[in-house]
């Protein structure tokens, strides 16, 4: 069987290319002396964390417990649960799991705190918190400094918890507008995470673990002195934002949606079977406008302006002044048929990889176009 065999539309897996990106990362790792806790949000399936761990990686990140559930394996021995968890049934889902994991929370609230403890106390177990701290990316997190060290504080009183140190998620990396601006960032994210530590250990806490993350920063946060690990993401499959950001090339994209063109309704124009439902629905700008879907694969002449949930709207980019100006109509004189014919198959590098993986039950994974089977995204739709 040939990727051209499958049904479209359908999120294909190149191995070779998760490999390479799995390797490299992991050098990278090495290289720089710190630990890789890949976050599974990314692939979310069993087959390629196993291949994460394989490689190095320390254990797991997961955002929910039922990433936690769905990926337990005996290879995983240590899982951050990078999201607080809230509510007497989550956390007593989340404990019955720490017989067979060594499991970290990363926090940002007393009253998570105090949740997690009396979890923690009433099962008899002693669950690892990492404080989360805001460096920037304004989404949870207490603010470096005093803020944190206040909260490590109050962790380090409670029982069943054992305060491990402090993390971040430096996602204000992707608003850079270039490779200068990244480095910045990065670096900033990471010395404010290291100088927070230094005053929780001159205030006599625990900060074993400085733990920071996202693809775009990877490579230049862990020069920072001090950090002692990385929980990068998108790497293993990179997407559409990565490449403009300048950290990825269009080959190191391993996840791609196969689509067919089922339209030519005008010269200008080809309509794929690939909308929201397929592709996602994070836009980026690559031009001043309009917005893109994501990367049509070898055609550069062609730009996905539009989504609705089944349809993908494909223009051709010479068309796109006409397309700013309002003007392009169902019927434009243009040049023809163009490149696109009804049937043929094109590859979409999608914008953002993570959400596009949650919206299917399986990946068609391939090496080099050589289909080789189906990959169940076990962790798909763990929201809970
Ligand atoms: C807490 C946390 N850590 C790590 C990551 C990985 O970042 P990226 O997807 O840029 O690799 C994310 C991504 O959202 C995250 O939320």
């Amino acid at each position: 069987m040939h990727l051209d065999d499958l049904e479209t539309p359908v999120l294909t897996v190149d191995l070779d290319v998760v490999e390479q990106n799995v390797a490299r990362m992991a050098a990278h790792a090495q290289r720089q002396g710190v630990a890789l806790r890949p976050h599974a949000k990314t692939h979310k399936t069993s087959e390629i964390a196993a291949l994460q761990l394989g490689a190095g990686a320390v254990g797991l990140t997961v955002a929910k417990v039922g990433e936690l559930e769905a990926l337990l394996s005996d290879e995983l021995r240590d899982v951050l649960v990078a999201f607080p968890i809230i509510g007497a049934r989550p956390l007593s889902r989340l404990l019955a799991r720490a017989d067979r994991v060594r499991i970290s929370v990363g926090l940002d609230h007393p009253v998570a705190a105090r949740e997690l403890s009396d979890a923690a106390a009433a099962a008899g177990r002693t669950v690892g918190v990492l404080v989360e701290v805001d460096t920037g990316g304004q989404r949870c997190g207490v603010l470096p400094g005093r803020p944190t060290v206040e909260l490590a504080r109050a962790v380090a009183g409670l029982p069943g918890l054992e305060l491990r140190g402090i993390m971040t998620h430096e996602g204000q990396a992707y608003a850079a507008r270039n490779r200068d601006e990244l480095r910045a960032v990065s670096l900033a994210a990471g010395h404010a995470m290291v100088d927070t530590a230094r005053e929780m250990r001159q205030a006599g806490l625990d900060a074993a673990v400085i733990s920071v993350g996202s693809t775009p920063s990877a490579h230049d946060i862990a020069e920072v002195n001090g950090i002692t690990e990385i929980r990068p993401g998108t790497y293993v499959f990179q997407d559409y934002n990565q490449v403009r950001l300048g950290v990825a090339e269009v080959r190191d994209c391993a996840a791609t949606v196969l689509a067919t063109v089922i339209s030519r309704p005008a010269p200008n124009r080809a309509v794929i079977d690939a909308g929201t439902k397929a592709v996602g629905a994070d836009r980026h700008m690559i031009l001043a406008e309009p917005t893109v879907f994501g990367l049509i694969k070898g055609h550069p002449g062609w730009l996905f302006v539009r989504a609705s949930e089944e349809h993908g709207v494909l223009l051709r980019t010479h068309d796109l002044d006409r397309w700013n100006r309002e003007e392009v109509s169902g019927d434009v004189q243009g040049d023809g048929g163009g490149d696109l014919h009804v049937g043929q198959r094109v590859e979409v590098v999608p914008n953002h990889i993570c959400p596009v993986v949650n919206l299917y039950d399986e990946l068609a994974v391939h090496r080099g176009g050589a289909f080789s089977g189906f990959q169940s995204v076990a962790a798909r739709g763990k929201s809970r």
